[in-house]
């Protein structure tokens, strides 16, 4: 099994309702380990950046203003198929489409706000994490 590490932001509705907690535990909880944490307010460009993949599409500048509207968490999480795992944990983009058990099935009802952000795959989790953790994760 292939040991990973991807990255987690919890968007700023998530850091506004007081989820930090709730999300990080779950990730725990499952057995992954948090590698790097931070709770920050993301520069602009660094929200284009990570959103680049999407800079065609119309809710690009919506996504990035919202990224940027507040604090933010970024975590490193570290563990077996962590990429594909978290994915899962989180649930699928639209929240009303995300499965009970899921971070957005259960706490989230908007595409918009769906709390949190996880790396799509390896090569996305590499590129993300160089972003968000330029300074390294542990
Ligand atoms: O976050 P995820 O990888 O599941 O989805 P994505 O397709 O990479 O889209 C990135 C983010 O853009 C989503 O998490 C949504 O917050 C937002 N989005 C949106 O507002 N409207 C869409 N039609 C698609 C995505
Ligand atoms: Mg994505």
């Amino acid at each position: 099994m292939p040991i990973e590490t991807t990255l987690v932001l919890i968007k700023p509705g998530g850091v506004q309702r007081n989820l930090i907690g709730t999300i990080a535990q779950r990730i725990e909880q499952r057995g992954l380990t948090l590698s790097g944490l931070k709770l920050i307010k993301a520069e602009r460009a660094t929200a284009e950046e990570h959103y680049a993949e999407h800079r065609e599409r119309p809710f690009f500048g919506s996504v990035v203003d919202y990224l940027t509207s507040g604090p933010i968490v970024a975590m490193a999480v570290t563990g077996e198929n962590a990429t594909k795992a978290i994915r899962t944990m989180m649930g699928a983009t639209n929240p009303v489409d995300a499965a009970p058990g899921t971070i957005r099935g259960d706490f989230a009802l908007s595409i918009e706000d769906n709390l949190t952000h996880s790396s799509s795959d390896p090569e996305a989790a590499a590129r993300e994490l160089s972003l968000w953790f330029p300074e390294g994760t542990l």
